[in-house]
């Protein structure tokens, strides 16, 4: 099903000096604990924080579509909105068998029977066309669509069966070719929601996970084109080279990217945003991780005071951000600078907010996506443009 492609430049993990180690520790230590006593004193009750599991305060928002439903934090947000009291849940996994393994398990969880399931797999694109068909002919209507399915990257580049590399092909591109089904088809509803995962590594600050820095890159091997960046890192062609925390961490500033530029085509009322669940290590998403991330790292985050918390702390932030108002979109939310969970922040960094960057992105995921864009609107001008 994949090519894989194993980069001769591969080091060991034990290559990395012992002092690079003790340098990562040292870092993560300072994400996870700071000066606060409830981050020090994790059992002493923050009555600041806003984690835990959220209620909606849309009244009118009844059906939702989670993807990646199958497992981690798309099958704790299914379960939530069922709790909540959403009449349709529609949760997507890979396969049939997934599918219905998932529905059952929600269904004697929470006791309801408003989950219905759709096959989504983003790295095969035909599955997200055929999934906005299939949802046309089912009918009504999605007001909350969270486009959570993703995978951690392992250490050797994987690709879709589209050719992507599959940190993209499973965050991003599939998605869009889904929610531009979704609008095309009046599928979601006038004041829909979408919420598509993020991740604190987009901001920069995460040791080991640098996110490539587009603009650089363009000046230095391509004449300024930011396009022609992005068409390297999603296919993963030389000059960009694959190291999987890397790749992860670009993908979700590619996120973030998506988010702002959609956000200018919507109609009123329908908003999206990206939105980190933050570090959330009892998830499957280490499954691919390499062996010192698995047995090392993600134990020792665990151990962190203020370095992880519960998976139904990471999905109550999607439901909390599907919750926010119409006026709030495009941005990227996530921990503030510096820290893996807390309560969620807009994150306003120059290289998330890259007018350039956004349309850049937009155009090329368009371009993969098979010329698929927004369906009917043209692009809102900003509060800037409207002035001038
Ligand atoms: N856990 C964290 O600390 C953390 C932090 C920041 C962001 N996130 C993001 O949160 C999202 C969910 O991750 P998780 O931690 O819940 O991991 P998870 O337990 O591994 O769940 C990932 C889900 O996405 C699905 N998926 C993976 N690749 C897919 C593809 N190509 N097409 C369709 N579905 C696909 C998986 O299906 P299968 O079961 O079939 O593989 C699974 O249902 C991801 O986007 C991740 O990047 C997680």
């Amino acid at each position: 099903m994949y090519a894989v492609d194993k980069p001769d430049n591969h080091r060991p993990v034990l290559a990395i000096s012992y002092h690079k180690w003790w340098t990562y520790l040292d870092t993560y230590l300072k994400l996870g604990i700071d000066d606060s006593p409830q981050v020090l004193y994790p059992f002493v009750t923050d009555e600041t924080s806003q984690e835990g599991e959220v209620t909606m305060k849309n009244p009118t928002h009844r059906t939702a579509l989670v993807t990646g439903a199958s497992s981690g934090l798309g099958l704790e947000a299914s379960a939530q909105f069922a709790e909540q009291g959403f009449e349709r849940v529609v949760i997507t996994a890979r396969t049939e068998e997934k599918a219905k393994a998932t529905l059952s398990e929600l269904e004697t969880r929470t006791g309801k029977k408003v989950f219905e399931t759709l096959i989504l797999d983003n790295d095969r694109l035909a599955t997200a066309e055929a999934a906005a068909a299939e949802l046309a002919d089912r009918g009504g209507q999605i007001d909350v669509l969270v486009l959570n399915a993703g995978i951690a990257p392992p250490k050797d580049l994987v690709r879709s069966e589209d050719g992507l590399e599959a940190t993209v092909a499973s965050t991003l591109v599939g998605h869009h070719l889904l929610t531009m089904g979704l609008l095309e088809k009046d599928l979601l509803s006038a004041n829909a929601r979408i919420v598509i995962s993020g991740s604190e590594a987009a901001r920069g600050d995460v040791p080991t996970f640098k996110p490539l820095n587009v603009d650089e890159f363009a000046a230095e091997h391509f004449d300024g084109d930011l396009e022609a960046v992005i068409d390297a890192q999603m296919f993963m062609k030389a000059p960009v080279t694959y190291k999987a925390s890397n790749t992860y961490a670009t993908a979700k500033v590619f996120v973030a990217w998506w988010a702002a530029e959609l956000s200018r085509m919507l109609p009123d009322g329908m908003t999206v945003n990206a939105v980190s669940p933050g570090s959330t290590p009892e998830t499957n998403a280490v499954r691919n991780a390499p062996f010192y991330m698995r047995r090392l790292m993600v134990p020792m985050f665990k151990l962190i005071p203020g370095m992880s918390h519960t998976v139904a702390d990471g999905a109550g932030r999607y439901i909390e951000a599907a919750s926010y108002d119409d006026e709030i979109t495009g941005k990227f939310f996530a921990s503030k600078p510096g820290k893996m969970i807390g309560p969620l922040e807009e994150i306003e960094m120059d290289h998330i907010q890259s007018r350039a960057g956004q349309g850049a992105l937009w155009n090329k995921t368009v371009e993969v996506a098979g010329g698929v864009g927004f369906p009917t609107m043209e692009s809102k001008p900003t509060e800037q443009e409207l002035a001038s």
